[in-house]
């Protein structure tokens, strides 16, 4: 008999509400990430996923439910003990947010620079070692976010998440805007880090050839809530008619063989 092994849990979500004002954007969300699995969480544009992600990482606060990231009850956390916690996730947002006055390699290694005194030298050579995995050249690493392109500000954003490998990452649309061929770069990132390092992923996606590619599990949100919840092959064969529309254009043959 196959021996059953537990997963320690990364984020637990339980229960969770959001709204603004009048408009209830989330509704009893419950999920939880367990120790080396890579989550995709898909949905309509709209839908509330980078509202979860930023309740999660405290940008917003719920009205009600838990958040636990490894074990640790988030919601109404001081912000010291939350700083430490947020200091072992490696996020990017929807929209880069990039220091615009930082040079690109002074992006990349900011989280570690703070925490380990690094001198100019070693810098560049830390945030070079995890650009190259990028398909981005060094000599983007002296300029600023603003002097290159939306794609490789994108990869810059990803970059500064993973620098320090840290164990929980969490990408919101991290391939979005990006070509095919560094689309799948960033997939085969996120599955190595998760792979590799033993390291736990969630990551919000529209693109869905990525789903099937990264993901153990995946999340739809719809109607304020999780309407569906299994594995790329599950989806297949689904009868849920919005995972339907959202498969549509996929051939699962390429990924599934
Ligand atoms: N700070 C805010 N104040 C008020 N409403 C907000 C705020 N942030 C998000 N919303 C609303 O919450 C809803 C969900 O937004 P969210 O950004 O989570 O969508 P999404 O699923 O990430 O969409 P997309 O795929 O386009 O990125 C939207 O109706 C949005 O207008
Ligand atoms: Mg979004």
């Amino acid at each position: 008999m196959k021996k059953k092994v537990y997963r320690k849990s990364i984020i637990k979500v339980s229960d969770l509400y959001k709204s603004f004002n009048n408009n209830i954007v989330l509704k009893n969300i419950n999920f939880e990430l367990l120790e080396g699995e890579s989550l995709a969480i898909i949905g309509e544009s709209g839908s509330g996923k980078s509202v979860l992600l930023k309740n999660i990482i405290g940008l917003l606060k719920p009205d009600r439910g838990s958040i636990k990231i490894d074990n640790t009850e988030m919601v109404n956390l001081q912000r010291n003990s939350k700083e430490e916690i947020l200091l072992r996730l490696g996020i990017t947002f929807q929209h880069g947010a990039l220091f615009d006055s930082l040079k690109n390699w002074e992006n990349i290694i900011f989280k570690i620079a703070n925490q380990d005194k690094m001198n100019k030298k070693e810098g560049k050579k830390l945030a070079f070692a995890i650009i190259k995995q990028l398909g981005l050249k060094p000599e983007i690493l002296d300029l600023y976010p603003s002097e290159i392109s939306g794609g490789m500000q994108k990869r810059v954003a990803i970059a500064r998440a993973i620098c320090g490998n840290p164990k929980i990452l969490l990408f919101d649309e991290p391939t979005s805007g990006l070509d095919p061929v560094t689309g799948s770069l960033i997939d085969k990132l996120i599955k190595t880090a998760v792979k590799t390092i033993g390291g736990s992923a969630i990551t919000i996606t529209h693109d869905m050839a990525s789903v099937c590619r990264i993901a153990d599990k995946v999340i739809l949100i719809d109607k304020q809530t999780i309407s569906w919840s299994g594995t790329p092959r599950e989806m297949f064969v689904s009868e849920n008619t919005k995972i339907q529309e959202f498969i549509k254009p996929i051939n699962s043959e390429i990924f599934f063989k």
